[in-house]
């Protein structure tokens, strides 16, 4: 049993708001032993403050680096690209484990440092369903963006930024407000309908007032005879939300929409998944993720076709940050108080096995 501590890292990705901690699940780690550093953050939805009055000790913003490495620090989003080793423990989502691009020089700088990554992303209960994650939230938000999108399509606009919601209702209101009453006649088809993200996507579009027979939902059973699929092309939004874990046809193809011409309905794609550089992404019709300042992409649909954007933000969840990281940070507490005990804990043995292997991958790619 090691000592009971975590340092709150502060997130250097642009818009990220959400923390791995929240201040409800520091008060209970402090009550059950822990000491809980936090780096001063600005962008951070919690105030330091909230994290100072439940006993956390406040650190200088990014200053992890110079933490003893004993204390293991965790956070969201991956750190920003860089060669320095990383010597210390971190939990946190690295997104270098399913050969995305760059994936192996993430890894080399925990080999090169002797760290260890516990990513969030493959922390698992004993059914293999992952203790904590943000899908709810992400398919919600993204089903938000993708009507956002619509509205401001039919209204011959584009999306502009979108900012942070204070809370569901707010973004509720505001994607009802901008679709002016189409919301009777937009349908819409999402699939992996029936895991966290589908589960979110289906009740934001029930929630701004969806008829039930326009919200299609498909999962496994309705992708099983092989994609491209025409349906997709048939309806107003297409929300694609599955966990991807192997190669698998298209779901919908740059030629498919080109060959379409105006006969597509089809005007926004939510890509909640988000799978851009994975080179078994079913949605191969635009290759950057997209972002709050520029939320939407076009598809490239042919000339004198009507437009077609696409939305492939990866931190979806930050447009709900209270409530997501409230959700998130709940769900990963049990297997936070097991941490100190992360050498016979099974969720914590599973994920260094799993960074052990991918470890062991990326040395050999990088000759180390
Ligand atoms: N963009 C973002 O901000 C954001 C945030 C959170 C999660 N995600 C991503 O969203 C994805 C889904 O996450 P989740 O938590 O909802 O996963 P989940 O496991 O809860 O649900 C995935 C669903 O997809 C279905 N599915 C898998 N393969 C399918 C296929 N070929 N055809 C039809 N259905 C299929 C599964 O049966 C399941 O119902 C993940 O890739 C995750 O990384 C993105």
């Amino acid at each position: 049993m090691s000592d009971k501590s975590f340092w709150l890292r502060c997130e250097k990705k642009p818009f990220e708001r959400r923390a791995a901690l929240t201040p409800t699940t520091a008060r209970i780690l402090i009550e059950s032993g822990f000491k809980i550093y936090v780096e001063r953050d600005q962008q951070r939805i919690f105030d330091d403050s909230e994290y100072e009055a439940v006993g956390c000790k406040l650190v200088e913003n990014n200053s992890w680096p110079s933490a003893s490495t004993d204390i293991p620090i965790i956070g969201l989003k991956e750190l920003p690209a860089s060669d320095s080793s990383l010597s210390h423990t971190h939990v946190q989502f690295a997104h270098c484990y399913k050969q995305q691009a760059g994936w192996s020089s993430v890894l080399a700088r925990f080999f090169r440092g002797g760290g260890t990554l516990y990513d969030l992303e493959f922390l698992n209960d004993v059914n293999g369903r992952r203790v904590a994650a943000f899908g709810f939230h992400a398919g919600f938000a993204g089903a938000a963006a993708g009507a956002l999108a619509y509205a401001a399509q039919k209204t011959g606009t584009k999306l502009g930024s979108l900012e942070p919601y204070s809370n569901e209702q707010a973004m509720v209101t505001d994607v009802k407000a901008k679709l002016i009453g189409r919301e009777k006649d937009v349908k819409v088809l999402i699939i992996g309908a029936l895991g966290r993200c589908g589960r979110g996507a289906v009740d934001l579009f029930r929630k701004i007032g969806l008829d039930e027979d326009n919200i299609l939902k498909w999962d496994l059973d309705e992708t099983a005879k092989g994609g491209p699929f025409q349906e997709i092309l048939d309806v107003d939004i297409f929300v694609n939300c599955i966990y991807l874990t192997t190669r698998i046809p298209p779901f919908l193809t740059q030629e498919q929409i080109q060959s379409a011409g105006n006969a597509r309905r089809l005007s926004v794609v939510v890509d909640v998944s988000c799978d851009t550089t994975n080179p078994n992404n079913p949605t191969p019709i635009y290759s950057v993720n997209t972002t709050f300042f520029e939320p939407t992409v076009a598809a490239d649909v042919g000339a004198g076709n009507p437009p077609l954007d696409v939305i492939s933000i990866d931190h979806l969840p930050t447009l709900l940050p209270r409530e997501a990281s409230e959700q998130f940070s709940a769900d990963l507490l049990p297997s936070l108080l097991e941490f100190p005990d992360r050498e016979h804990a099974r969720v914590w043995v599973d994920a260094k096995k799993l960074y052990e292997e991918k470890l062991a991958e990326a040395a050999k790619v990088e000759n180390l």
